[in-house]
Protein backbone atom coordinates (compact mmCIF):
# COMPACT_ATOMS: atom_id res chain seq x y z
CA UNK A 1 0.00 0.00 0.00
CA UNK A 2 1.47 3.85 -0.75
CA UNK A 3 2.46 5.23 2.20
CA UNK A 4 -0.51 7.79 2.90
CA UNK A 5 0.03 11.82 3.56
CA UNK A 6 -2.51 14.33 4.74
CA UNK A 7 -1.90 17.83 4.39
CA UNK A 8 -3.27 20.13 5.91
CA UNK A 9 -4.01 22.93 3.65
CA UNK A 10 -5.51 26.29 2.56
CA UNK A 11 -2.31 27.45 1.86
CA UNK A 12 -0.02 28.33 -1.55
CA UNK A 13 2.37 26.19 0.30
CA UNK A 14 0.19 23.23 1.06
CA UNK A 15 -0.76 23.54 -3.13
CA UNK A 16 2.94 23.55 -3.88
CA UNK A 17 3.61 20.48 -1.31
CA UNK A 18 1.09 18.77 -2.82
CA UNK A 19 2.00 18.80 -6.17
CA UNK A 20 5.08 18.10 -5.21
CA UNK A 21 4.59 15.27 -3.77
CA UNK A 22 2.29 13.61 -5.77
CA UNK A 23 4.77 13.33 -8.80
CA UNK A 24 6.66 10.91 -7.01
CA UNK A 25 4.66 7.68 -7.91
CA UNK A 26 3.97 5.46 -5.17
CA UNK A 27 2.67 8.32 -2.56
CA UNK A 28 -1.15 8.96 -1.69
CA UNK A 29 -1.52 12.63 -1.27
CA UNK A 30 -4.84 13.89 0.18
CA UNK A 31 -5.38 17.42 1.27
CA UNK A 32 -7.92 18.70 3.59
CA UNK A 33 -9.51 22.24 3.30
CA UNK A 34 -11.70 23.86 5.83
CA UNK A 35 -14.10 24.61 3.14
CA UNK A 36 -14.33 28.26 3.89
CA UNK A 37 -13.68 29.52 0.44
CA UNK A 38 -16.28 28.78 -2.36
CA UNK A 39 -13.51 28.10 -5.56
CA UNK A 40 -10.69 26.87 -4.23
CA UNK A 41 -8.07 26.49 -6.80
CA UNK A 42 -7.30 23.08 -8.07
CA UNK A 43 -5.09 20.97 -5.98
CA UNK A 44 -2.56 17.83 -6.65
CA UNK A 45 -3.83 14.63 -5.55
CA UNK A 46 -7.23 13.94 -3.40
CA UNK A 47 -8.83 16.49 -1.58
CA UNK A 48 -11.27 16.41 1.25
CA UNK A 49 -12.94 19.22 2.70
CA UNK A 50 -14.56 20.57 6.09
CA UNK A 51 -13.66 19.87 9.55
CA UNK A 52 -12.71 16.78 11.34
CA UNK A 53 -14.78 17.26 14.64
CA UNK A 54 -11.87 18.45 16.91
CA UNK A 55 -9.01 16.07 17.54
CA UNK A 56 -10.56 13.03 18.21
CA UNK A 57 -12.34 13.78 15.16
CA UNK A 58 -9.20 13.96 13.21
CA UNK A 59 -7.13 11.41 15.09
CA UNK A 60 -10.04 8.73 14.13
CA UNK A 61 -9.64 9.76 10.36
CA UNK A 62 -5.67 9.56 10.69
CA UNK A 63 -6.43 6.09 11.69
CA UNK A 64 -9.43 4.80 9.52
CA UNK A 65 -6.89 6.48 6.22
CA UNK A 66 -3.47 5.12 7.34
CA UNK A 67 -1.76 8.31 6.95
CA UNK A 68 1.41 7.92 7.40
CA UNK A 69 2.86 11.96 8.46
CA UNK A 70 0.96 14.74 8.99
CA UNK A 71 1.80 18.16 7.17
CA UNK A 72 -0.18 21.50 8.91
CA UNK A 73 0.58 23.71 5.53
CA UNK A 74 -2.50 25.90 6.92
CA UNK A 75 -2.23 29.81 7.66
CA UNK A 76 0.00 31.04 10.24
CA UNK A 77 -3.29 32.42 11.58
CA UNK A 78 -5.64 29.20 11.69
CA UNK A 79 -4.52 28.76 15.27
CA UNK A 80 -7.12 26.22 16.13
CA UNK A 81 -6.50 23.53 13.00
CA UNK A 82 -2.70 24.12 14.06
CA UNK A 83 -3.51 22.74 17.63
CA UNK A 84 -5.62 19.99 16.93
CA UNK A 85 -2.67 18.60 14.45
CA UNK A 86 -0.21 18.71 16.90
CA UNK A 87 -2.42 16.86 19.40
CA UNK A 88 -3.96 14.39 16.68
CA UNK A 89 -0.04 13.75 16.30
CA UNK A 90 0.86 13.05 19.64
CA UNK A 91 -2.60 10.82 20.00
CA UNK A 92 -1.68 9.09 16.93
CA UNK A 93 2.09 8.91 17.14
CA UNK A 94 2.28 10.18 13.33
CA UNK A 95 5.06 12.26 12.55
CA UNK A 96 3.82 15.94 12.15
CA UNK A 97 5.56 18.54 9.83
CA UNK A 98 3.94 22.05 10.35
CA UNK A 99 5.00 24.30 7.04
CA UNK A 100 5.02 28.10 8.21
CA UNK A 101 6.07 30.75 5.45
CA UNK A 102 8.29 33.58 7.19
CA UNK A 103 6.62 36.46 8.47
CA UNK A 104 7.48 39.77 6.79
CA UNK A 105 10.65 42.05 7.94
CA UNK A 106 10.29 45.69 7.87
CA UNK A 107 13.05 47.27 6.20
CA UNK A 108 14.06 50.83 6.05
CA UNK A 109 11.22 53.37 5.68
CA UNK A 110 8.45 51.40 7.08
CA UNK A 111 6.38 52.78 9.57
CA UNK A 112 5.14 49.52 11.70
CA UNK A 113 2.73 49.44 14.42
CA UNK A 114 2.93 45.40 15.64
CA UNK A 115 0.27 44.59 17.84
CA UNK A 116 -1.14 41.87 19.27
CA UNK A 117 -4.51 41.07 18.17
CA UNK A 118 -7.60 43.20 15.80
CA UNK A 119 -8.65 44.52 19.35
CA UNK A 120 -5.17 46.22 19.93
CA UNK A 121 -5.30 47.51 16.31
CA UNK A 122 -8.56 49.19 16.37
CA UNK A 123 -7.53 50.51 19.24
CA UNK A 124 -4.87 52.18 17.54
CA UNK A 125 -6.29 53.03 14.77
CA UNK A 126 -7.45 56.58 15.65
CA UNK A 127 -4.49 58.08 16.10
CA UNK A 128 -2.69 56.84 13.07
CA UNK A 129 -5.65 57.76 10.18
CA UNK A 130 -9.44 58.36 9.21
CA UNK A 131 -9.48 56.31 6.25
CA UNK A 132 -8.41 51.99 6.62
CA UNK A 133 -7.10 49.48 3.99
CA UNK A 134 -8.29 46.43 6.21
CA UNK A 135 -6.73 43.21 5.12
CA UNK A 136 -7.01 40.86 8.10
CA UNK A 137 -10.07 38.86 6.21
CA UNK A 138 -13.48 38.84 6.56
CA UNK A 139 -13.99 37.90 9.66
CA UNK A 140 -13.38 39.54 12.61
CA UNK A 141 -14.31 43.03 11.79
CA UNK A 142 -16.68 43.53 14.80
CA UNK A 143 -12.87 44.46 16.30
CA UNK A 144 -13.25 47.71 14.33
CA UNK A 145 -16.97 48.04 14.71
CA UNK A 146 -17.24 51.19 17.41
CA UNK A 147 -14.92 52.82 15.14
CA UNK A 148 -17.76 54.86 13.69
CA UNK A 149 -15.66 58.22 12.59
CA UNK A 150 -13.35 56.04 10.51
CA UNK A 151 -14.38 55.22 6.91
CA UNK A 152 -12.62 51.55 6.12
CA UNK A 153 -12.11 49.40 2.69
CA UNK A 154 -12.11 45.68 3.49
CA UNK A 155 -10.53 43.69 0.92
CA UNK A 156 -10.95 40.05 1.18
CA UNK A 157 -11.38 37.00 -0.87
CA UNK A 158 -15.07 35.92 0.73
CA UNK A 159 -17.81 38.86 1.23
CA UNK A 160 -16.99 40.33 4.67
CA UNK A 161 -19.23 39.11 7.20
CA UNK A 162 -21.25 41.26 9.87
CA UNK A 163 -20.69 42.95 12.25
CA UNK A 164 -18.37 45.58 10.80
CA UNK A 165 -18.05 49.50 11.39
CA UNK A 166 -20.83 51.56 9.70
CA UNK A 167 -18.63 53.01 7.09
CA UNK A 168 -17.29 49.92 5.07
CA UNK A 169 -16.79 49.64 1.67
CA UNK A 170 -16.02 45.67 1.03
CA UNK A 171 -13.60 44.92 -2.38
CA UNK A 172 -13.85 41.35 -3.27
CA UNK A 173 -9.89 40.11 -4.84
CA UNK A 174 -7.62 37.46 -4.26
CA UNK A 175 -3.67 38.04 -4.52
CA UNK A 176 -1.27 38.12 -5.86
CA UNK A 177 -1.53 41.62 -6.14
CA UNK A 178 1.06 43.93 -7.87
CA UNK A 179 3.09 46.94 -6.42
CA UNK A 180 1.65 49.25 -9.27
CA UNK A 181 -2.25 48.04 -8.19
CA UNK A 182 -1.54 48.06 -4.61
CA UNK A 183 -0.09 52.17 -4.69
CA UNK A 184 -3.35 52.49 -7.41
CA UNK A 185 -5.69 51.36 -4.58
CA UNK A 186 -4.08 53.00 -1.72
CA UNK A 187 -4.59 56.24 -3.87
CA UNK A 188 -8.10 55.58 -5.62
CA UNK A 189 -9.48 55.30 -2.00
CA UNK A 190 -7.27 58.05 -0.24
CA UNK A 191 -6.20 55.38 2.25
CA UNK A 192 -3.83 56.53 4.79
CA UNK A 193 -3.29 53.76 7.45
CA UNK A 194 -3.04 49.87 6.45
CA UNK A 195 -3.86 47.57 8.71
CA UNK A 196 -2.65 43.85 8.04
CA UNK A 197 -1.96 40.25 8.85
CA UNK A 198 1.58 39.08 9.24
CA UNK A 199 0.60 36.48 6.40
CA UNK A 200 3.82 36.46 5.01
CA UNK A 201 4.39 35.58 1.89
CA UNK A 202 5.13 37.30 -1.36
CA UNK A 203 1.69 36.88 -2.90
CA UNK A 204 0.07 39.64 -0.81
CA UNK A 205 3.46 41.95 0.76
CA UNK A 206 3.15 44.30 -2.80
CA UNK A 207 0.72 46.39 -0.31
CA UNK A 208 3.69 46.90 2.38
CA UNK A 209 6.18 48.45 -0.19
CA UNK A 210 3.34 50.82 -1.11
CA UNK A 211 2.60 52.04 2.02
CA UNK A 212 6.28 52.46 2.61
CA UNK A 213 6.56 54.05 -0.84
CA UNK A 214 3.26 56.15 0.37
CA UNK A 215 4.92 57.03 4.02
CA UNK A 216 1.61 55.07 5.62
CA UNK A 217 1.47 53.86 8.63
CA UNK A 218 1.39 49.66 9.01
CA UNK A 219 -0.57 47.97 11.88
CA UNK A 220 0.38 44.76 11.27
CA UNK A 221 -1.24 42.00 13.09
CA UNK A 222 1.86 39.33 14.67
CA UNK A 223 0.84 35.57 14.54
CA UNK A 224 0.05 33.68 17.20
CA UNK A 225 2.30 31.44 18.72
CA UNK A 226 2.57 27.97 17.85
CA UNK A 227 1.42 24.98 20.45
CA UNK A 228 4.13 24.41 23.13
CA UNK A 229 6.98 22.20 21.99
CA UNK A 230 6.27 22.55 18.08
CA UNK A 231 8.27 24.11 15.51
CA UNK A 232 7.68 25.19 12.15
CA UNK A 233 10.21 24.70 8.56
CA UNK A 234 9.76 27.79 6.40
CA UNK A 235 9.32 26.36 2.90
CA UNK A 236 8.27 23.42 0.83
CA UNK A 237 12.01 21.61 0.33
CA UNK A 238 12.40 21.25 3.79
CA UNK A 239 8.91 20.16 4.77
CA UNK A 240 9.85 17.58 2.24
CA UNK A 241 12.80 16.75 3.19
CA UNK A 242 11.54 16.27 6.78
CA UNK A 243 8.92 13.46 5.44
CA UNK A 244 11.89 11.79 4.11
CA UNK A 245 11.77 8.85 6.84
CA UNK A 246 8.25 8.17 5.68
CA UNK A 247 8.20 8.49 1.82
CA UNK A 248 10.64 7.46 -0.60
CA UNK A 249 12.50 9.97 -1.99
N1 LIG B 1 -7.01 32.38 9.33
C1 LIG B 1 -6.64 32.98 8.22
O1 LIG B 1 -6.31 34.20 8.22
C2 LIG B 1 -6.56 32.21 6.92
C3 LIG B 1 -6.10 32.87 5.76
C4 LIG B 1 -6.00 32.15 4.56
C5 LIG B 1 -6.32 30.80 4.54
N2 LIG B 1 -6.74 30.20 5.69
C6 LIG B 1 -7.08 28.77 5.62
O2 LIG B 1 -8.45 28.64 5.89
C7 LIG B 1 -8.70 27.48 6.68
C8 LIG B 1 -9.50 27.84 7.92
O3 LIG B 1 -8.75 28.79 8.68
P1 LIG B 1 -9.28 29.25 10.10
O4 LIG B 1 -8.37 30.31 10.60
O5 LIG B 1 -10.75 29.47 10.07
O6 LIG B 1 -9.01 27.89 10.92
P2 LIG B 1 -9.04 27.61 12.48
O7 LIG B 1 -9.76 28.71 13.19
O8 LIG B 1 -7.69 27.26 12.94
O9 LIG B 1 -9.91 26.26 12.53
C9 LIG B 1 -11.28 26.23 12.92
C10 LIG B 1 -11.84 24.86 12.56
O10 LIG B 1 -11.97 24.75 11.13
C11 LIG B 1 -11.63 23.44 10.72
N3 LIG B 1 -10.46 23.53 9.84
C12 LIG B 1 -9.56 24.54 9.72
N4 LIG B 1 -8.67 24.28 8.76
C13 LIG B 1 -9.00 23.07 8.25
C14 LIG B 1 -8.46 22.27 7.22
N5 LIG B 1 -7.39 22.66 6.50
N6 LIG B 1 -9.07 21.08 6.96
C15 LIG B 1 -10.16 20.68 7.67
N7 LIG B 1 -10.71 21.42 8.64
C16 LIG B 1 -10.15 22.59 8.93
C17 LIG B 1 -11.37 22.64 11.96
O11 LIG B 1 -12.62 22.08 12.33
P3 LIG B 1 -12.72 20.73 13.16
O12 LIG B 1 -12.35 21.07 14.56
O13 LIG B 1 -14.14 20.31 12.97
O14 LIG B 1 -11.76 19.74 12.54
C18 LIG B 1 -10.96 23.71 12.96
O15 LIG B 1 -11.18 23.36 14.31
C19 LIG B 1 -7.36 26.83 6.96
O16 LIG B 1 -7.23 25.73 6.10
C20 LIG B 1 -6.35 27.92 6.65
O17 LIG B 1 -5.15 27.40 6.11
C21 LIG B 1 -6.89 30.87 6.87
Amino acid sequence: MSPHVLILGGTTEARELAAELTSHPGIRVTTSLAGRVVRPGPVAGEVRVGGFGGVRGLAGWLRAEGVCAVVDATHPFAETITAHAARAAELTGLPLVVLRRPGWQPGPGDRWHPVPSLDAAAGLLPRLGRRVLLTTGRLGLGAFAHLTELHFVVRSVEPPEPPMPPHTRALLARGPFTLADETALLREHGIDVLVTKDSGGAATSAKLTAARELGLPVVLVRRPPLPPGVTAVPDVATARARLHTVLPE
